[in-house]
């Protein structure tokens, strides 16, 4: 999908430096880090960081850094390293945050971690007319992956204020694993 998108928007397939927000066990980590320059993984979670980190270099070795979030003040992780990325990518993360300014603080991340032309790979679990697919936004324990949902033309704009162009998406309504997901490319202008 990421290939897809870079053609479409006639940006390099193998960044120079790529950061995964909420990289969990490294699932998408080991896939791209043998076509990065240099890779960083980040998390709530330090043994997710680490776990990561050991899995990317059993497959390659892509320089990686492991960055660990503070779930209390997420923006702090990114001091530094403002206008450095030319991709952030965030799959399977939003629908579980607490709430859609949650999940709009990880864009604001994106936005000032990226290069100009640099690209965010989102995804979303979106919700549609009907009122049941969307975020439930209490029981975490029950919802952990419906917490969360947007409209898809809603985060399209809300993105897009953010100073991150929404310019593709695709739809995956139903998997194997569940439904309604959302992948979205933004671009900083
Ligand atoms: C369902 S896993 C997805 C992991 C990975 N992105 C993947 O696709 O395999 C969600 C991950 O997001 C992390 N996470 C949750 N809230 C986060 C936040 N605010 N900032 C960064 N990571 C977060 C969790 O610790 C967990 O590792």
């Amino acid at each position: 999908m990421f290939r897809t998108f870079a053609k479409a928007l006639g940006v390099a397939p193998n960044p120079k430096l790529m950061i995964e927000w909420g990289c969990g066990g490294g699932a998408n980590a080991v896939a791209f880090a043998p076509h990065v320059g240099r890779l960083l993984v980040a998390d709530v979670s330090a043994p997710s960081v680490a776990e990561t980190i050991r899995q990317v270099a059993a497959v390659c070795s892509t320089p990686v850094g492991g960055i660990e979030v503070d779930i209390a003040s997420p923006a702090t992780a990114a001091a530094g390293l403002e206008d450095q990325c030319d991709l952030f990518l965030c799959v399977y993360v939003l629908e579980l945050v607490p709430s859609q300014q949650d999940a709009m603080e990880i864009i604001e991340i994106a936005e000032r971690l990226l290069v100009s032309g640099g690209v965010a790979l989102i995804q979303v679990k979106y919700h549609t007319t009907s009122r049941w697919t969307r975020g439930r936004r209490r029981n975490y324990h029950r919802n952990l992956a419906n917490m969360t949902t947007f409209g898809i033309d809603e985060f399209w704009t809300a993105a897009t204020e953010r100073g991150l162009t929404a310019k593709l998406v695709t739809l995956v309504p139903e998997n194997a694993l569940d439904r309604r997901y959302a992948y979205l490319a933004l671009q900083k202008p």
